[in-house]
């Protein structure tokens, strides 16, 4: 009797160490991510590959960092992640570059995402219009940045083409068609104010000028929140889907859809493809799916369900809320690996979950399970990293190359690990690069504002 407990006990141990196992990833694997996604860059800068790349490499026309002598008032809308910000931002230059923000928070509620696109831009106007009325504005036509944190094609600063929508948006009849247009029209809809658009920027690229502006190194913007993105600083010459050969322009690399030509199959589990499969966007955006907020709680969720049904958790007794999809959120991943939490804590998050009568082992394997999920994120994240550091250093013929990382995402803010993780990823991934991170404080705004500033220094002449 007591060996057949201890036969079925060692059997149950072994089935979820080799599920947990299926989700960790090896050094030689993450290596194969990163050659992987540094094949995707060049494809993506290549005039030949680009069409068939899934990774984009989009140019934004910014050619520079700022340089501290932005001056001035600037509006800034922020559309991208779970709420849609409007800022009025006043850049006073010299020595301590001071930065004024006003902004506020508007929920964009999920219908008006996946509705039609006039009604999320009719909704966005009404925000400004609302802004404008609070700070008592109205009238006063600011040079204005709109940080769109979507895949756009840009022929300039001020137009972005949507390519396609992610995270959660889904409107319809705004795909192909450019956002400034689609805003403009809902402006003259409205018929209250006008705004003068300078610039469209995406979230990575304002990360970067934020940083930028404090620090000069500052040539990679990287984003872990809703969704993930990065962008840096790359040759013209080596952006074969641009004209001109001097210089440097900022490339949105739109890496969250590496993997959506199957580059990632080989490491994704039975729980990636159910997420993805559930998704809004099936097949897309594979590599975000495995590493963002918006996902990382539903890959726990999926494997939750899948323990509970094996009679692994939860003593195989399986609760209707754990079964609903969106209801394992990445905060909960977040607060469950604090190193310092109690049991008891994890346990009343289970009960938030509908999950009461949890054991105390049943904790510990939930914690493994979150550790497991945010650990292969955060390496996948630091793979994709060492791809774009090491580029840079090989674009400049470096032995070693010191180079600055501006970051902002609620995930990598708020994840114990996540950070410590990629970093160490990182640093074993590309040896030869010696990377500092610098968390930017309201990246996307404050950029746009940034970028708005140079080019209205620069005369606007399209291009920064
Ligand atoms: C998604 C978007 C990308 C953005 C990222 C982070 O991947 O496609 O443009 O930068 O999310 O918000």
């Amino acid at each position: 009797m007591v060996t057949a407990v201890a036969y079925r006990l060692a059997a149950q141990h072994a089935e979820r160490r080799r599920i947990l196992d299926t989700l960790s990833l090896s050094r030689e694997q993450l290596l194969e991510v990163k050659r992987r996604m540094t094949e995707e860059m060049m494809r993506g800068l290549s005039k030949q590959t680009h069409e068939q790349t899934s990774v984009k490499m989009l140019p934004t026309f910014v050619r520079s960092t700022p340089d501290g002598t932005e001056h001035g008032d600037f509006l800034a809308l922020d559309l991208g992640g779970s709420s849609f910000r409007v800022l009025l931002v006043r850049l006073r230059s010299g020595k301590t570059h001071k930065v004024d923000i006003q902004q506020k928070i508007y929920s964009i509620p999920q219908e008006t995402m996946q509705g039609t696109g006039e009604e999320l831009f009719n909704h966005i106007v009404c925000c400004i219009s609302d802004f404008l009325e609070y700070m008592g504005m109205r009238g006063a036509s600011l040079p204005l940045g709109f940080t769109f944190s979507f895949p756009c094609h840009q022929s300039k600063l001020d137009e972005g083409v949507l390519l396609r929508w992610t995270k959660g948006f889904k409107a319809s009849d705004c795909v192909g068609k450019n956002v400034v247009t689609l805003l403009k029209e809902a402006v003259q809809r409205k018929q209250e104010f006008d705004l003068n658009f300078v610039a469209v920027v995406n979230d990575t690229v304002g990360t970067m000028m934020t940083c930028g502006y404090e620090d000069p190194k500052c040539e990679v913007g990287l984003i872990v929140g809703t969704g993930t993105n990065a962008c840096y600083m790359e040759e013209m010459h080596n952006i074969e889907t641009m004209e001109g050969n001097e210089g440097r322009m900022c490339v949105n690399v739109e890496w969250g859809a590496f993997g959506d030509n199957g580059e990632l199959d080989d490491f994704c589990t039975e729980f990636d493809r159910s997420v993805d499969e559930c998704s809004n966007n099936p097949g897309k955006q594979r590599y975000e799916k495995m590493i963002s907020g918006m996902y990382l709680g539903e890959i726990v969720r999926n494997v939750l369900v899948d323990f509970t049904t094996k009679g692994l958790l939860f003593r195989g007794k399986m609760s209707e809320r754990l079964k609903s999809r969106g209801i394992f959120e990445t905060k909960f991943l977040s607060q469950i690996e604090r190193d310092r939490l109690a049991m008891r804590q994890i346990r009343s998050i289970l009960q938030h979950l509908g999950l009461t009568g949890s054991t105390c082992d049943d904790s510990v394997l939930v914690k493994e399970v979150c550790g497991v999920v945010g650990r292969r994120a955060a390496q996948l994240c630091g793979a994709g990293l060492a791809a774009v550091v090491d580029k840079i250093r090989q674009n400049r013929n470096l032995n070693q190359l010191s180079v600055t990382v501006g970051v902002d995402g609620t995930l990598y803010k708020t994840h114990p690990h996540f950070s410590s993780i990629m970093q160490e990823t990182l640093q074993d991934l590309a040896p030869q690069c010696h990377v500092t991170f610098l968390k930017s404080e309201d990246g996307s705004g404050k950029g746009a504002a940034l970028i708005t500033a140079v080019a209205c220094r620069v005369n606007n002449e399209g291009q920064l």
